[in-house]
């Protein structure tokens, strides 16, 4: 039993490529599991004791605690330090907030579709006759994370106020110049909030979009103007991360693994795979929760204070669920978690995976023209989002596979 509960746990640190750093107590899912006091198997939490925290690692577990009636358990601290501007402790306010959101910042997938939006269509032209030929890049950060970047900051507005170094339609726009930024930003995201932050002390005016999206937000205090430089960030951060770790895995399986969609593009199967690609290596492996009053769940008698940490990677391979899990397949009946769920779910997987239509658009003519450095995938971890490499060579003709 105990063996399977380290192989268990080992295969989902693995899977997920978390090194398996939750708080800096752990090293290892032997630590872990030399830690917890109860078995995956028997029990529907399992509890951490030295870090106050219980773990859902069951399919059906992780999404009974999203969608959770329980108001004792709700939005976790850490998303409450991250931006107390936008997530609320009550649920109700934080769904007028959603909704904002989706108003103000969320731009429609049809708005995104190359086809009716020529500023996408300007992007990839400037970005793909730019890429360096012939030498060994990583297509993350040369392509798939300017594109995401640029394109938040775009549709957020702003690229014309506060990233105007970003701007690929100044004339000053530097290639070299945007991609080691970007790079700097997706490596240290506090670079993206001192950024914002000396805008607004040198007197710089918050694009109009973003004072609609404020005003329309409710908050129990008055919104200080030193919050908005970690807010911006915080909304920067929770779309661009993970999306851009989402499109590079696949990339990286449709060329390497799935090359016969490149010359047959079916937008079901292309969508089907996305989320088997989310569920098995979702871009955000484990979320939190806070338990705000003592409550039972499930029999577990909980404090306040105590964590809960939904472990969406693994409940994605519960084998209960999911028959096969390491395998995809294109007609699972269970929908994977990667998303969030309940009243804090994610506002952008459409818009994401538009995206990816986007670049399949783009890069599936070019098929010939890369080559993959790697035939593996190379998963690493960072703040709390699974990044993978693409690391090839490009050429300008068709002389890479
Ligand atoms: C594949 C790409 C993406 C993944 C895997 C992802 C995943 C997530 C996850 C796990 C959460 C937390 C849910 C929770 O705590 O229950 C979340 C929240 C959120 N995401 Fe995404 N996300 C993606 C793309 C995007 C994009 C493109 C946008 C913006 C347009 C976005 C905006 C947000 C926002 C605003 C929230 C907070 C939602 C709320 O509580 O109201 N995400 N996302």
């Amino acid at each position: 039993m105990v063996n399977e509960l380290y192989h268990k746990l080992k295969s989902f640190f693995l899977k997920s490529k978390m090194e398996a750093k939750i708080d800096g107590d752990f090293n290892s899912a032997e630590e872990i599991h030399l830690s917890s006091t109860d078995f995956y198997e028997e029990n529907d939490l399992v509890y951490f004791k030295n870090l106050n925290a219980y773990g859902a690692f069951k399919y059906p577990i992780v999404k009974q605690l999203f969608n959770s009636e329980n108001e004792s358990i709700g939005v976790s601290n850490v998303a409450l330090e991250i931006n107390d501007i936008y997530f609320s402790k009550n649920e109700d306010i934080h769904k007028m907030n959603k909704k904002a959101a989706i108003l103000h910042l969320t731009f429609l997938s049809s708005k995104l579709h190359y086809l009716n939006n020529d500023y996408t269509h300007f992007l990839f032209n400037k970005f793909l006759t730019n890429l360096p030929t012939k030498k060994e890049i990583n297509l993350v950060d040369f392509l798939v994370n300017p594109l995401v970047l640029i394109n938040i900051l775009k549709e957020y507005d702003l690229l014309d106020t506060i990233f105007q170094d970003l701007n690929p339609e100044n004339d000053s726009f530097s290639f070299d110049y945007a991609i080691n930024k970007i790079k700097e930003y997706f490596e240290d995201t506090s670079k993206l909030e001192s950024v914002i932050k000396k805008f607004l002390e040198q007197g710089g005016i918050i694009p109009a979009k973003m004072i609609d999206f404020l005003n329309d937000l409710e908050t129990e205090n008055p919104i200080e103007i030193a919050q908005l430089p970690n807010f911006f960030k915080s909304i920067i951060f929770v779309a661009v991360e993970t999306t851009s770790s989402f499109l590079s895995n696949f990339i990286f399986t449709i060329f390497q693994k799935y090359p016969e969609f490149l010359l047959n593009k079916d937008v079901e199967k292309l969508h089907q795979l996305s989320n088997e690609l989310l569920r098995i290596n979702p871009p955000v492996p484990f979320i939190f929760r806070t338990v705000w009053e003592d409550t039972v769940f499930n029999d577990v008698h909980l404090k306040k204070g105590d964590q809960l940490i939904l472990f969406v990677g693994s409940a994605n391979m519960d084998p209960n669920y999911f028959d096969e899990p390491d395998l995809i397949k294109f007609n699972r009946n269970n929908k994977h978690l990667s998303f969030g769920g309940g009243a804090y779910t994610c506002i952008g997987r459409f818009a994401s995976f538009r995206m990816a239509l986007n670049i399949f658009d783009y890069l599936a003519p070019l098929s010939n023209n890369f080559s993959f450095l790697e035939k593996k995938p190379r998963f690493y971890f960072q703040n709390a989002i699974l990044k993978i490499p693409l690391n090839i060579k490009y050429y300008d003709s068709f002389e890479g596979n």
